[in-house]
């Protein structure tokens, strides 16, 4: 594979199922050192040891990334593990979709800390750590639901948007310091976490509207996240890439 990310410290949250596993691994085939995050400890160790068993280079950084400090030590525990740090990938998400009249303030609480407040403290650690004459990128996982709503969604939906507002605002400021913010928009695929929500016929439903006929994969969004924190990207930043088969924008 393309050696475009060679030497690159990638730190990926949530890396330990779905898309933020597939992005550890092609980042790593890309030649990344990848600092592998979850919470659950016995999701990151396998992923470690694929990498390695594949010839790459990775590092476990098991850890609880919905709190400032916990952000924070994942990201200087990368630093310190690789030696530089040059990608940050927020992929985390811990996901509820409640109707308005049964949204839960514990509910709404870790929806936010872990999809949204720690993407501004990861800023914050990521910045004070990348090169400043290197600079570096940011790739934050959003989703179509920034973009187009269903019910049962505000939460979700209003994390998503205010990732694309983040997205932007950070892009202004950090420009100058030669770091890259950029988001990517999947649609749905099937993932460990999506698992719940799906069913044959809403898949099939989904397919039909979608103009390239079929249900993205992780695959997919991992090779838009790779891109986007490539050079090949070097010019790009504030933007948000939607990788969804054309479904967001047709079938009106
Ligand atoms: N799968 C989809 O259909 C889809 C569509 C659009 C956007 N997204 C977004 O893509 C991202 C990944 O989604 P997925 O479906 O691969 O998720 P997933 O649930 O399969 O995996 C997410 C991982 O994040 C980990 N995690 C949760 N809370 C954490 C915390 N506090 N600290 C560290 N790790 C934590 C989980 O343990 C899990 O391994 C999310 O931001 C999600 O909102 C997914």
């Amino acid at each position: 594979m393309n050696q475009d990310l060679l030497g690159r410290v990638a730190l990926i949250t949530g890396a330990g199922a779905g898309i933020g596993r597939e992005t550890a691994l092609q980042m790593a085939a890309r030649g990344a050192v990848v600092c592998v995050n979850d919470i659950k400890e016995e999701l990151v160790i396998p992923v470690v040891d694929t990498i390695k068993d594949r010839g790459g280079k990775a590092f476990a950084v098991p850890m609880n990334i919905a709190s400032r400090e916990g952000i924070r030590d994942a990201i200087r525990r990368s630093f310190e593990l690789g030696g530089r740090f040059d990608i940050l990938v927020n992929n985390a998400a811990w996901v509820r979709y409640q109707a308005i009249p049964e949204i839960m303030l514990e509910t709404m609480d870790r929806m936010l800390d872990v999809g949204f407040k720690s993407v501004v403290w990861g800023l914050q650690e990521a910045m004070a750590v990348m090169d400043p004459q290197r600079g570096g990128s940011i790739v934050n996982v959003a989703s179509v639901a920034a973009l187009r709503s269903a019910a049962s969604s505000v939460v979700y939906s209003g994390i998503k948007a205010g990732i694309l507002g983040i997205t932007r605002a950070a892009a202004a400021e950090l420009g100058a310091r030669n770091i890259r913010v950029n988001a990517v928009c999947p649609s749905a695929v099937p993932t460990e976490g999506t698992q719940r929500n799906r069913n044959a016929e809403r898949d099939a439903n989904r397919i039909a509207r979608t103009p390239l006929g079929r249900l993205g994969t992780v695959e997919d969004i991992a090779r838009a996240i790779c891109f986007l924190a490539s050079d090949d990207a070097g010019f790009i930043t504030a933007q948000a890439l939607t990788v969804d088969g054309g479904i967001t924008l047709t079938n009106i």
